[in-house]
Parts: structure tokens; sequence; C-alpha cells
């Protein structure tokens, strides 16, 4: 018997690394053979039209990056998960309800160490012709001070459901305070402590059941956010950035999401983790770009060959469980968190797939990002993205760190 998957990619404006996962399956061709049945893979463009709410996809696994802003394909991915069992990378439930807010809700019950945070109602409340009988009955007359002092200062003051640094402000003084949360407006807001002097800026990217822990410098331009760093934390460090991501992920049924830590003094600081859908530019992984469509297409294989289904419950309860044990610490509670993740993520099984029917699939991606077919992909999106007088600069640029990339895994494979 012969299967074929088709995978289907959800997409607006993006290229490069649609362009990326379509010539590396190209590449690849896999034909596993399993229990009997050969399975192959196609991938596809998802389109948006009108949809019967009866019909049956073609489509065995979707990978979106589209519908966090738009609710037709939204709405399209809510419908395959309830009646036609397509496996959904990110649970678009929870990653609709679950937004910044409720993660750090989630995480911090879990005794997590997210910074104090506040919650304040909105500077303009809701327009509603309710709001004004509401707001005289019910809305308490505050003093922001008040709550940024609680918090403590420097603060942060961030949008609860944010994302892609959109009115986020650091807060030093009573003056920039006012001046945010009257800018805030309409938009519900956090106050958060700053963590200060930080050692360390990590953000981890979770595809499936691999992570990879990267070091990140916010305030540098995008291309150069992420430097190219095997040793920026202690291995104690390392696994607890990973447990956190892994967690975080394993809890909201999000297997493709970028996890935000900040350490300081050997201890993590979780502040952003709400991110499923994050950035898969070439022109802001570099280095890490080969590593992400590899692991990407690995999942994805991973998935549709072995049956992996998603389920619209969530077992949060299993977490909370662990987070009330009074005989546990936190090492040991992140411990247990990092076995169910793991569980959940499938991590054993992914890997002894990986090994058994995907081994070639290391090299073959090395040759691809030596080839000229990869590097046109690089020429295209860079012509696409930057001004001519930078394109032959920013060209070297990438050119260099994929190179480095190859280089590197040439020395891995034969150590
Ligand atoms: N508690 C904090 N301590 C230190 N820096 C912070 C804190 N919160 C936010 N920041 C800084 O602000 C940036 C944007 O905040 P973040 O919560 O990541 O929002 P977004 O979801 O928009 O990315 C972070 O990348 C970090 O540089
Ligand atoms: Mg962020």
């Amino acid at each position: 018997m012969a299967t074929t998957h088709v995978i289907g990619l959800l997409l607006g404006a993006e290229e490069d690394w649609p362009a990326a996962f379509e010539s590396l399956m190209e590449r690849v061709a896999p034909a596993i053979d399993l229990d009997g049945e050969t399975h192959r893979f196609a991938v596809e463009r998802v389109t948006i039209e009108p949809f019967d709410l009866r019909a049956v996809p073609r489509h065995s696994l979707i990978i979106d990056r589209l519908a966090w802003w738009y609710n037709l394909p939204r709405e399209w991915l809510k419908k395959v998960a309830l009646m036609n069992q397509v496996h959904l990378l990110n649970n678009p439930f929870t990653f609709q309800s679950m937004e910044k807010h409720a993660a750090y809700c989630a995480m911090m019950r879990l005794g997590l160490r997210v910074p104090p945070t506040w919650m304040v109602p909105n500077k303009i409340p809701p327009n509603n012709p309710r709001m004004a009988t509401t707001a005289e009955r019910y809305l308490r007359q505050f003093e922001l001070e008040n709550v940024a002092e609680a918090v403590g200062m420097p603060l942060y003051m961030k949008p609860f459901d944010g994302g892609a640094w959109v009115g986020v402000t650091r807060i030093e003084d009573a003056e920039s305070l006012h001046r945010a949360y009257n800018e805030s407006a309409e938009r519900l807001m956090h106050l958060q402590a700053a963590v200060e002097d930080f050692d360390v800026f990590s953000r981890s990217l979770g595809i499936g059941a691999e992570t990879m822990v990267m070091h990140f410098h916010p305030s540098r331009p995008m291309h150069s956010r992420y430097s190219v760093d095997h040793g920026f934390l202690s291995a104690a460090e390392g696994d607890e950035v990973v447990t956190i991501g892994r967690t975080v992920n394993a809890f909201f049924r999000w297997e493709l999401n970028s996890c935000e830590t900040l350490i300081k003094d050997g201890t993590v600081y979780p502040i952003d983790y709400a991110n499923a859908t994050p950035d898969l530019a070439v022109t802001s992984l570099h280095y890490y770009f080969p590593w992400a469509i590899r692991t990407l297409l690995k999942w994805v294989i991973f998935c549709c060959v072995t049956g992996r289904r998603p389920t619209v419950d969530l077992n949060t309860q299993s977490y909370f469980d662990v987070a009330d044990r009074d005989d546990l610490d936190y090492p040991a509670k992140l411990r247990e968190y990092r076995r169910l993740a793991d569980s959940q993520l499938d991590v054993d099984r992914y890997q002894e797939f990986c090994a058994r029917h995907l081994a070639d699939v290391e090299e073959a991606s090395v040759e691809w990002v030596e080839s000229d077919e990869f590097d046109r992909l690089l020429v295209n999106t860079v012509v696409s993205t930057y001004p001519v007088h930078e394109r032959d600069m920013f060209l070297a640029h990438f050119r260099g760190l994929l190179g480095l990339w190859a280089h590197d895994q040439h020395v891995t494979a034969t150590a």
C-alpha cells in the first residue's frame, strides 16, 4: 500500500522558508516504509476560498504562518482540527485564547520565574453604552504610580496579548509611566518588572521534539539579533531553558513556537513565550535557518508517518498536580514538567524514528545548503528584502554564515 501525505502551507507574504521547505522536500523525496505501507509526501500551498464546513480536506498536516492575523484561515484550521483530524503544528484554540497574559498565568501557576506582572484597566475603557454606569459603580480609581511601585521600577509596559514589540515601553520614571499609559489608549496593558543587567538573552525555537537555544541581542538590527554562539549558557541553564520551552509547548500544544528567557546569576526568567507562528526568515535566522527547515521537514514526516494527531483537549491538570506538590522543589518540578512535555512531544519516539528512517536527511540538508539551488533562493530573498545598495553586503554576510553552518556540519559529521 502507498500513501501520499499532502502537507499544506498556509502562508502570507513570506517566500523564503516555504521555498526552502519545498526545495528540501523535493531533494530528499522521502519514501518511508512502515508496517507494509510506503509513505510519500507532496507539499501544497493552501489557497483562501469559501469552504463547506463538511468538506473533507486533502491534507494530512498544515504548517500555518497566516492564521494569527487572518480569521478565515484560522477558522478553517479549527474546522479541520475538529472534524478531519488534520495534524496542525499549533493548536488554534489555545493560540487564540491563551495570549501572552494567559501564558504568563499558566506558567506562574507552574512556578516558573516570570517577573512580577500586573494588569491595569485600559486607559480608554471599552466603547459600550453600559460603560459609564459600570464605571461609576465598579471601576475603582487607582494610582498608576502605586501599581508601578508594587511591580518595581524599572518596568516594561506591554500589551497583554502582544507580539512583534508593538506597544512595548521601558519605564524608568513617573513621567514615562504616564506617557506610555496615555498612549496605550484602548489596549489592555501589563506592567512587568524589568530583569535588569541580565547576563544573557536566550531565544529558543521549538520545532516538535527539538529545541534550538540561541543567543539573542534584542537591540541589534534584525539580521544580527541571533549570534552564532554555542557556549553562552552553562549545561544546567541550557537544560532549564529547553525544559521551559518544551513545557510551554507541550502545555499549550504548540509545536512551532519561540520562547524568550533572560538569564541572570544562574536564574532563568521567562518573559515572552506565546509566539506560536514564530519568525522563520533566513534573514533573521541565518546560520540556524537550515536547522529550522530540516527539523520542520523531519517533524512533519514523523507526524504523518506515525499518525500523530492533534487532540483538542489538553492535560493541564497533570502539570498542575506537579505544581501543587509540596515535596518537590523547583528543580524537581522542572524535571517532572520535562518528563510530561517530552512524552507529549514524543521525543524518544521521534529520535528513534529519525535514526531509523531519516538518517540521510542530515547529509542531504548540508548538500542542499551548498547547492546552487539554495544560493538562488538566498539571492532572491536578499533582492526582495534589501535596497539595491545593501544587497552585495547582505548577500556576502548570509553566504558567509550559511557556509559556516555547512562547514560546522562537516566537522561534526567527521568528529
Ligand atoms: N521583564 C522584562 N525585563 C527585561 N526586558 C524585557 C522585559 N519584558 C520585555 N523586555 C524587552 O522588551 C522586548 C519586547 O517584549 P516582549 O515581552 O518580548 O514583547 P513581544 O511579544 O512584543 O515580543 C523584549 O524582547 C525585551 O528586550
Ligand atoms: Mg518578544
